[in-house]
């Protein structure tokens, strides 16, 4: 069953259309995420299903209701962990996770054992007493954490909850959105790295440019492009070079799916089954390309988006 249903979203900035049509279903227990560049609508549809913006076409339900008709019960099942940190930084950490708390309505005795228990998840029970300024930004970024999730919300929507975090904040971070889920806590996740949501999502919707592209598991997205290999290919590209040129008549080639060319490594993803390999090797050769290493890859959700889009997944 579904716990959130989201059919034919539309949602306009004035002309501008950021959600374009967009319908995806997220089962209760799972993490699902919304992956996509930039500007992809990620946060525009977050910011829908907890009512935090108005939309202009299209139906939301949550939980079993409409959430136009029935925003304010809504919202008590809801913790956000915005894009944009929402801490106050005169106030301790216990102090914020105490205010988001009570703002979200948690009152009586669970409230202190709560407050305590989103610290300790996040890994800030040492912490409790620092103000956000003294922290770095990893602290900083699992304190939001800790003020979305302190009211024991059914439904978690995280939006690029690990953006400028180190390396070790950012596993801790992942765990224990795992560790949400585990719990029955229902999570919906935007990331524009691939590798975070291969990684935790059980199910993932590919936005770009308000669209949605692709939905379904990983192993689902992936099947889209088996046949289809990422080869890059070191090499120095000599002054007045003309990579475009280069590029847009490779796109061209029997069995090329995607260019992309950076300094001096260049990307070209192709298929398979026509041995396209050979060719492109040739094709370096009769540009006089030097080939200085060259590797290949097994598709990823990387290859679909460049596949369906044209572009890289930044
Ligand atoms: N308040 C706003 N007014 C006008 N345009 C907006 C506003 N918020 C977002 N947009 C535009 O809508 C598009 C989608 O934005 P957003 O949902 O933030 O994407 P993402 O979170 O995937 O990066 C972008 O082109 C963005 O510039
Ligand atoms: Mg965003």
């Amino acid at each position: 069953m579904s716990y959130v249903s989201v059919d034919n979203l539309v949602k306009k900035y004035g002309e501008f259309t950021a959600v374009d049509h967009i319908s995806f279903n997220v089962k209760k227990g799972e993490i699902f995420g919304l992956l996509g560049p930039n500007g992809a609508g990620k946060s525009t549809t977050l910011n829908v299903i907890t009512t935090l913006t108005d939309f202009d076409k299209g139906e939301v339900v949550v939980d079993g209701r409409d959430i136009r008709q029935d925003k304010k019960s809504i919202k008590q099942l809801i913790g956000m962990v915005p894009q944009d940190i929402a801490i106050y930084n005169h106030l301790t950490a216990y102090e914020n996770v105490k205010f988001f708390a009570s703002l979200y309505g948690l009152r009586g005795s669970k409230f202190t054992k709560n407050v305590t228990e989103a610290l300790e998840f996040v890994g800030l029970s040492d912490k409790i007493k620092a103000k956000p300024r003294k922290m770095s930004g990893g602290m900083r970024r699992r304190l939001n954490i800790a003020c979305g999730i302190a009211h024991d919300p059914q439904l978690i929507v995280m939006d690029e909850p690990t953006v400028g975090v180190d390396a070790q904040s950012r596993e801790h971070i992942l765990n224990s959105i795992r560790l949400l889920r585990d719990r029955g806590a229902t999570v919906i996740y935007t990331s524009h790295y691939m590798q975070e949501v291969e990684e935790i999502c059980d199910r993932i919707a590919i936005l770009d440019k308000g669209k949605m592209i692709a939905c379904g598991t990983e192993p689902e997205l992936v099947s889209m492009v088996t046949d289809v290999m990422s080869v890059y290919v070191e090499t120095k590209i000599p002054l007045g070079f003309d990579r475009e040129a280069f590029c847009k008549k490779t796109k061209l080639m029997p069995g090329v799916k995607g260019i992309i060319a950076e300094d001096s490594l260049i990307r070209v993803d192709i298929s398979i089954e026509q041995n396209s390999i050979e060719r492109i090797i040739q094709e370096f050769i009769n540009y006089e390309l030097p080939i200085n290493n060259i590797k290949s890859e097994v598709p990823n959700l990387d290859t679909l988006f460049l596949t369906l889009t044209g572009r890289e997944l930044r």
